[in-house]
């Protein structure tokens, strides 16, 4: 019997390799996916180093920026302030597990994540959407690990501890989280060593640097008139938007397991192109278009953040997104500076915003009609108003 590891190189999935052989007697395949700068070969030798049957890795950045990051900017993806960057990334690595396993033929998926968080529920959610008859198990948190633990037996057992630094850190393309240590107390102020993608805007340079972007069909396909591919465009901008101080967020949230964590992202690209999309959206679409996307881009985020990417309602919900988006072109330039965004000019040709109308200077808006515009709509409000004269309380 064989079990598909989702292996990320680092202590707790390294330890995980070893105990699954040693203790469930089964053979272990890994799986190592590329999504954001991941040394692949580097952790395929270190996953072959531990007695691993096979050990798969794929780079699938381009795929993650395609299928997943597009649908994100499409749905305006926050959860709160967070922009989703963990959580968008788990169903295509539960995706490629699924896929691997069955390819191997591993009747278990293991994964790293812990009892308290959000991934366990991502992870599981999806690999059971894809294939219900696969187990899962995550062994930090069916047998309890703990650090002091997962170091004792990594040192027994020739296990080069390579985990990094004093934060529990994810990253991938679209951004970068970080927990843990001395940011579970709120009283604890932030330090300045959690900034890796993000120059703290004090420290950011003193003038403003310029940016167009230009989008095409909801999505960036243009920097400073020159093309890239939506992988590329997110490096570049996580690049120029952190060396400005955008995109750092400091953060509480609510998790699925009812508990509240305290994470602080480094989102630069992220940030700045939901920024721009959110700007061309007032642009383009119509009050009744917005309002609608506001409902649905909340529905899409939630069911993200909760590991719900394969429940069947999404279908429906990235049908709408991807049409609605077909009309956010355009383009937009940009002012950033130590930590904030500037809108400077838009333009698109599907802008409703018409200059003889909104002018205060020539308009040809009829403003003589606005009296009689008044004298019915005023009815709802006050006929309602004057018949409850005695007991209205605003
Ligand atoms: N709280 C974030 C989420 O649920 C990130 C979780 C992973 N973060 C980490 N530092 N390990 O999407
Ligand atoms: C974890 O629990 O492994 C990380 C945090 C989370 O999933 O929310």
């Amino acid at each position: 019997e064989k079990v598909l590891l989702l292996y990320s190189g680092g202590l707790d999935t390294s330890v995980m390799a070893k105990w699954i052989q040693e203790n469930l007697k089964k053979e272990v395949v890994t799986l190592t996916l590329n999504i954001g700068n991941s040394n692949l070969d580097e952790i395929k030798e270190k996953a072959i180093s531990l007695g691993v049957s096979d050990a798969i890795v794929e780079d699938v950045k381009n795929e993650f920026a395609e299928k997943y990051i597009k649908k994100e900017i499409y749905a305006d993806g926050f959860y709160g302030d967070y922009p989703l960057s963990t959580a968008i990334a788990r169903p295509l690595m539960a995706e490629k597990a699924v896929k691997y396993a069955e390819e191997y033929g591993c009747s278990t998926i293991a994964h790293g994540s812990t009892g308290k968080g959000n991934d366990q529920v991502r992870f599981e959610v999806t690999i059971k959407a894809l294939n219900n008859n696969i187990d899962v198990i995550a062994p930090v948190r069916d047998w309890n690990m703990n650090r002091p633990d997962e170091i004792a037996y990594a040192k027994s057992h020739g296990i080069n501890i390579t985990y990094g630094g004093k934060y529990s850190v994810d990253e991938n393309l679209w951004g970068r989280s970080i927990e843990g240590s001395n940011l579970e107390k709120l009283t604890n102020p932030v330090e300045d060593d959690v900034y890796e993608w993000v120059t703290p805007p004090k420290n950011a340079p003193d003038i403003e640097t310029e940016l167009s972007l230009e989008f095409k069909n909801g999505i960036p396909s243009a920097i400073n008139g020159v093309h890239y591919s939506l992988k590329e465009i997110t490096e570049r901008l996580n690049k120029i938007a952190g060396e400005n101080g955008i995109g750092f967020i400091n953060h509480i949230e609510n998790r699925v397991t009812g508990i509240k964590s305290h994470e602080i992202y480094e989102c630069p690209a992220a940030v700045l192109i939901l920024k721009a999309h959110k700007i061309f959206e007032s642009l383009i679409l119509n009050k009744n278009e917005a309002d609608i996307k506001n409902y649905m881009d909340f529905q899409w985020s939630n069911n993200v953040y909760n590991g719900l990417w394969y429940d069947p309602v999404m279908e429906h919900i990235n049908a709408f997104e991807q049409s609605i988006n077909k009309y956010i072109e355009g383009e937009i330039k940009l002012g950033l500076y130590k930590g904030n965004i500037s809108l400077k000019t838009i333009d698109s040709e599907y802008s409703l915003y018409d200059y003889d109308t909104v002018s205060y200077d020539n308009s040809i808006f009829k403003q003589d009609s606005a009296k009689g515009f008044i004298d019915i709509y005023k009815n709802n409000t006050v006929l309602g108003s004057a018949a409850r004269k005695k007991t209205l309380k605003v």
